[in-house]
């Protein structure tokens, strides 16, 4: 564990649905520190659901929002952990910032494991399409090599229980487990 680990933020990157919120929720139980999802504080400043964003803004608005709210936790003191939203490290100037904001831990899932939590979903906007397995699969292979260039550990979460992905994040931090 390096000097990083111990001190900065956690940051989890990674597909929707990979789990980043919940396995924030439970690191900040063991933690003792706050979880900030980046999702919602964007929805709360916008007072309206990401769908909204996307459907009366657009992608480009929402995209912009992302890399000011990275800008602003680049430059906070403290330590917390921070969810963020799927798309985030997909621009160039937002991979930078991620870095610099902490430990970045990348929750890696296949295309399957991913389509069956979230088949029926209706809140994200890159998935309502007429074939959502076929999109999740070409998304994730255009995106896992970002997340894997971004990420300081690669977290694999195919088939495994939370309680066991928390662990392995756990002993890289070097925290009790
Ligand atoms: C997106 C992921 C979503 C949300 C938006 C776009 C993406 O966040 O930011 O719908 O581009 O992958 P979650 O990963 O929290 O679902």
């Amino acid at each position: 564990m390096g000097k990083k680990e111990k001190k900065s933020n956690i940051m989890l990157i990674g597909f929707m649905g990979s789990g980043k919120s919940t396995l924030g929720i439970r690191l900040s139980y063991k933690l003792k520190l706050a979880v900030k999802d980046t999702d919602k504080i964007i929805e709360e400043r916008e007072n309206m659901p990401i769908s909204e964003i996307f459907k009366t803004k657009g992608e480009g608005y929402f995209r912009n929002l992302e890399t000011k709210l990275l800008q602003e936790i680049s430059e906070k003191k403290g330590r917390c952990i921070y969810s963020l939203g799927g798309g985030t490290p997909m621009q160039l100037q937002n991979q930078g910032l991620i870095c610099k904001c902490g430990t970045v831990f990348y929750l890696k899932a296949s295309p399957e494991t991913i389509y069956e939590r979230l088949k029926g979903d209706t809140t994200r906007p890159l998935l309502m399409c007429d074939d959502p397995y076929g999109r999740i699969k070409e998304l994730i292979e255009y995106r896992s090599p970002i997340y894997e260039r971004c990420a300081d550990h690669i977290i694999n979460v195919d088939g495994r229980e939370q309680s066991d992905i928390l662990d392995e994040i756990l002993k890289i931090l070097g925290e009790p487990v």
